[in-house]
């Protein structure tokens, strides 16, 4: 079985564009492989540093989502990364193995970085040594599970060829040790948000959270922007343009083609049809709330998953350490 890892950082509950931009691809990928979920919360720290009280509870609530969507803690191990202190210390031997310069042109650093000056402005610019620095963190994550492949989406990929490099570098240098990872692309392109923006994001208020009530479904959904040139009930209009549509589409209506022809035809008004996806999104979400209720009562079940996957993880990323201090000649 090959090996696969992945994380995901702690942010708080999951949405759709969570689910269906990654995790609904982790679900398929957990019967065929040896599979390390890592919740990255000393990554979601380079830049939360300054709120660390909201972790604890961020840890807790993306373990019930990961749980609640069908991660089988039978089949896949859920880990908390501060918890493999191995992590860290391949972090440091790799942080050699790097140049800055290297790192200030991976492309997802350098947008992350745009997008804190267009945020913060002159604040921006103080960017932190441990921020630049995630790739190279993020290469120990993959490398300590000797991860083979690392499903992700498309904005990660220049930070597994970052993994890649360091890898390449390490066995040279030092001899064979490490394994290279490749990307596993998810199929589904990034998910689209309420506002029709090309991204759902937390930041841009635009989300339907796996754990939002009936209100907040009714309100979101109803909100939601259709086809600007249809005015009229009747006005026939294009879909294609159309969030509810495309939500309908995500969730996998049965009637799909019904809702588009009628849409196009102008036999279907938008508050009939914002109605049905409420109802279809509803039935979606039942099952996955149903079991997040379960896990908000039983917190114990949670945490001792938790440290099951550590024990798991913990002993993998021993080996490995001992492998790479051996390969670095120092294992004196
Ligand atoms: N950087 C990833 C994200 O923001 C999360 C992550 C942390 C990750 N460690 C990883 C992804 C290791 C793949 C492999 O989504």
């Amino acid at each position: 079985m090959k090996t696969i890892l992945t994380g995901i950082r702690p942010t708080g509950n999951l949405h759709l564009g969570h689910y269906f931009g990654a995790a609904s691809n982790w679900l398929k990928l957990q019967d065929d492989y040896d599979f390390f979920l890592e919740i990255a919360d000393v990554q979601a720290l380079t830049d939360n540093f300054h709120q660390p009280e909201k972790l604890a509870s961020n840890v807790f609530l993306l373990a019930v989502d990961l749980l609640s969507i069908g991660i089988d803690p039978k089949k896949v191990h859920i880990f908390v990364q501060s918890k493999i202190p191995e992590i860290a210390e391949l972090t440091i031997f790799y942080s050699n193995l790097v140049t800055m310069s290297r790192l200030y042109r991976n492309p997802t650093v350098k947008t992350e970085i745009q997008q804190k000056k267009a945020l913060f402005g002159q604040q921006g610019e103080s960017v932190t040594y441990g921020f630049v620095g995630y790739p190279v963190s993020q290469a120990a994550d993959i490398t300590a599970f000797h991860g083979e492949l690392v499903p992700v989406g498309e904005d990660q990929l220049p930070l597994i060829e970052q993994c890649r490099e360091i890898v390449r570098k390490f066995n040279s240098i030092y001899g064979e040790t490490l394994i290279e990872p490749k990307p596993l692309l998810s199929e589904t392109p990034r998910i689209k948000g309420l506002d029709g923006a090309e991204k759902m994001g937390k930041s841009l208020g635009n989300a339907i959270y796996l754990k939002d009530s009936e209100e907040e479904i009714k309100k979101k959904i109803m909100g939601a922007i259709t086809d600007p040139k249809k005015i009229q009930k009747d006005d026939p209009a294009n879909p294609d343009v159309c969030m509810v549509y495309y939500y309908h589409k995500l969730i996998h209506n049965e009637n799909l083609e019904v809702v588009c022809k009628e849409c196009k035809k102008g036999e279907r008004g938008c508050v009939q049809c914002k109605k049905e996806l409420i109802q279809k999104m509803l039935e979606f979400l039942k099952p996955i709330q149903e079991k997040q209720k379960y896990y908000y009562e039983h917190k114990e079940e949670v945490y001792k998953i938790l440290e099951d996957g550590r024990k798991v993880a913990k002993e993998k990323a021993e080996q490995t350490m001992k492998d790479v201090r051996h390969s670095m000649k120092i294992d004196y």
